[in-house]
């Protein structure tokens, strides 16, 4: 499968890293640009690109920035992108640590993925964002294996849902359907899920047990 990553940094690389090793044709880009992405380019196989050519035909999407970062994407990132491609959204907010704080989310009260995919102009399906990095490489398992976590993810569009799910599960994790963006904040820093490393019933219990209420520690 064709796969763009915007983000070459713990969770980008690291997927570019499974993703290469999977068989799956991958595109990576960060903000400074291409030539800064040769040494993972020749360990990986993957191409590295300006961030506008990142989605060019993908039909997988992965934005891995900092939040902060993502209204310094170009307008237009995901033009030429394969029809139907799903954009995983990585991303949490961390206004005290490192972005600041961000109107939308803590006046609005959205999500951090809707604002996120308000920014993009496109649905995203938000996965991974509780995920240690190196979990992606040190933590995957065959399908069955009794200690093969599990990943919550959450987004609108279902069929998108379904593709990325099957790709998590790909990579060697189970996945729990976390309902729509709106619903994402079961699984936004500081949540009982976030970091967790269980399996469907641990993942699914602690969904149900988060609280709506944004942490102190998390309010900008
Ligand atoms: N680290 C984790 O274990 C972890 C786990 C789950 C979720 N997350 C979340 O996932 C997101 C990424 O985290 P990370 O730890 O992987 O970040 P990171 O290591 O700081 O890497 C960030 C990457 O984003 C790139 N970038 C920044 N602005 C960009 C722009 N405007 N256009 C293109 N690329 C841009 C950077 O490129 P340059 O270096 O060229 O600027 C860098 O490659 C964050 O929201 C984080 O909270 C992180």
């Amino acid at each position: 499968m064709k796969i763009g990553i915007i983000g070459a940094g713990n969770i980008g690389g690291n997927l570019t890293r499974r993703l290469t090793a999977l068989g799956h044709d991958v595109s990576v880009a960060n903000s400074r640009g291409p030539h800064t992405l040769t040494a993972l380019a020749e360990e990986t196989g993957a191409t590295p690109v300006p961030v506008q050519e990142a989605a060019r035909g993908a039909e997988i999407v992965v934005v891995t920035i900092p939040l902060k970062r993502v209204p310094d994407l170009p307008s237009g990132v995901l033009d030429g992108a394969a029809e139907g491609v799903a954009v995983i959204d990585t991303g949490n907010y961390y206004p005290q640590q490192r972005d600041g704080r961000i109107a939308g989310i803590e006046d609005e009260g959205l999500t951090e993925s809707r604002w996120t995919e308000r920014h993009l102009g496109h649905p995203v399906i938000k996965a991974f964002n509780g995920t240690y990095a190196q979990d992606i490489l040190d933590r995957h398992r065959p399908a069955g294996a009794p200690d093969r976590i599990a990943l919550p993810v959450a987004g609108d569009d279902e069929a998108a849902k379904a593709k990325v799910r099957a790709l998590i599960d790909e990579l060697g994790f189970d996945t729990v359907d976390a309902g729509g963006i709106d619903d994402s904040w079961r699984q936004q820093p500081d949540t009982p899920v976030y970091g967790l490393r269980e399996g469907v019933d641990g993942v699914t219990k602690a969904l149900a047990e988060a609280s709506p209420e944004r942490p102190a520690a998390f309010r900008g």
